[in-house]
């Protein structure tokens, strides 16, 4: 990986550990934020008003965090993994159907990906706070903290009787 020259004083190997999971989260963000697009436009059922809402709400809410992931990740030297091509190829979240419609089935397909989202936030908490990186570790908490807030939103849908 070849990043540019910049005054920030952080290591090159810390650099590059930051680089690689800021990107790996902001091709994920960018695929989640689609897919939350597209729930919002395609559902039909039970709770739409409040739901189509709600997810206007995450989508812009992600798309504005993405900008920061983006962005951290220049600031250190990296080039930002953030084309329609390049998040098709290495988004970490499955596809998205089109053909999904009914409100539920929505917010279990998307549970499971701000689940998944998480996840692999918080491993990437821990390896730029173990490369020296306490910026990026920070701002990967925040999203974390984030991405479990939505979850919960999501699954409150889910109760059974
Ligand atoms: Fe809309």
């Amino acid at each position: 990986m070849a990043l540019r020259n910049t005054r920030n004083d952080l290591g090159e190997n810390t650099k590059k550990v930051s680089v690689t999971v800021l990107n790996g989260t902001l091709t994920d963000m960018i695929d989640l934020t689609n897919s939350v697009r597209m729930a919002h436009w395609t559902m039909r059922g039970p709770n739409f008003i409040g739901l189509h809402g709600m997810l206007e709400t995450f989508y812009n809410e992600l798309f504005a965090t993405a900008d920061e992931v983006a962005e951290r990740l220049v600031q250190i030297g990296g080039t930002p993994d953030g084309t329609s091509q390049i998040v098709a190829e290495k988004s970490r979240l499955p596809a998205y159907s089109q053909a999904t419609v009914y409100t539920l089935d929505h917010v279990k397909e998307l549970a499971d990906r701000f689940a998944s989202l998480a996840r692999s936030v918080r491993e990437g908490i821990d390896s730029t706070d173990e490369a020296g990186d306490a910026d990026t570790a920070d701002l990967l908490t925040g999203l974390s903290r984030d991405l479990d807030k939505k979850l919960w939103m999501l699954e409150a849908h889910l109760e059974e009787k």
